[in-house]
């Protein structure tokens, strides 16, 4: 098959054996020694990582050699410019998974050129240890498992619950911080899971009411804003450096003007 600007039933069948495939691998593993690949303050890759990405480049590449990886575990070049490009994450909560926390994930998106901007058309998302799968792609509806979902109908901060991500670097960290303390205060619960991407398919599934980090990259978040928008919330990701890296917020449509508030209060108004 050849790269084509139209998603096909068969780009959407292809990512979602592709996930399953690598989360056999990770159901596998869960519990046993895993080695460490490199591990820096806040974070650690696992040679799972890697094989995890070689497995889905795989599955992929048997059904569209043409269409080119950008992955956590490794770019091909080719994609920072083609037409069509997969965005994966082989497992999204590596720290989680590392550890033996059945919490992480595996992400593919398929994202299309236009004018210049990338934008995903499709979305898969596997929770390998809860057999969930959450799918999507543009002009569509957002699924579990084959089955619509929507985001939550909550309207009042204080009655949500938000999924924040705290990233690796220190310059992220203290910008979080502030900012946790301030909401804190004001939502019902907050959730730090340790997977982005299934912190965003659990606001698609209206389970979060908003899920915000900074600092967070593509290959996190590609699948899962797309799946929330279809699902009929709102994403919201900006560009703020180089490596792909993005401040973004996600949410049910109706908390999202009193959330961005919050996080963007000064530091001394908590
Ligand atoms: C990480 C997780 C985590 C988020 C980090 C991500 P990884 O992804 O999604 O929840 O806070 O910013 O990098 O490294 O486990 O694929």
């Amino acid at each position: 098959m050849t790269a084509s600007n139209k998603v096909h039933p068969s780009h959407l069948a292809a990512a979602v054996d592709a996930a399953r495939e690598a989360g056999k691998v990770m159901r596998r593993h869960l519990s046993r020694p895993k080695r460490v690949h490199t591990a820096t303050a806040h974070d650690v890759k696992l040679e799972l990582d890697v094989e995890c990405q070689r497995i889905i480049t795989r599955c992929l590449g048997r059904a569209f050699p043409d269409i080119p990886i950008l992955g956590e575990e490794g770019i091909d070049p080719v994609a920072e410019k083609a037409a069509v490009r997969w965005v994966v994450d082989p497992i999204d909560g590596t720290v989680n998974f590392s550890q033996g926390i059945p919490h992480a994930s595996v992400s593919i998106a398929r994202q299309s050129r236009a004018d210049g901007a990338y934008r995903t058309d499709l979305g898969v998302i596997l929770d390998p240890f809860q057999d969930e799968i959450w799918t999507a792609v543009r002009g569509g509806v957002a699924r579990r498992n084959g089955r619509r979902i929507r985001v939550s109908g909550r309207e009042q901060l204080r009655d949500a619950v938000i999924s924040l991500g705290f990233a690796k670097t220190d310059r992220e960290l203290q910008r979080m911080f502030p900012a946790f303390a301030r909401l804190a205060r004001r939502v019902r619960k907050i959730r730090i899971m340790g997977s982005a991407a299934l912190a965003l398919a659990y606001v698609a599934d209206g389970r979060f009411d908003g899920y915000v980090e900074y600092g967070i990259r593509l290959w996190d978040i590609a699948a899962g804003g797309l799946i929330v928008e279809c699902a009929g919330g709102v994403f919201e990701a900006e560009a703020t450096g180089r490596g792909h890296r993005y401040r973004m917020q996600a949410h049910n449509g109706t908390v999202g003007r009193e959330l961005s508030r919050v996080m963007d209060l000064p530091d001394d108004d908590a």
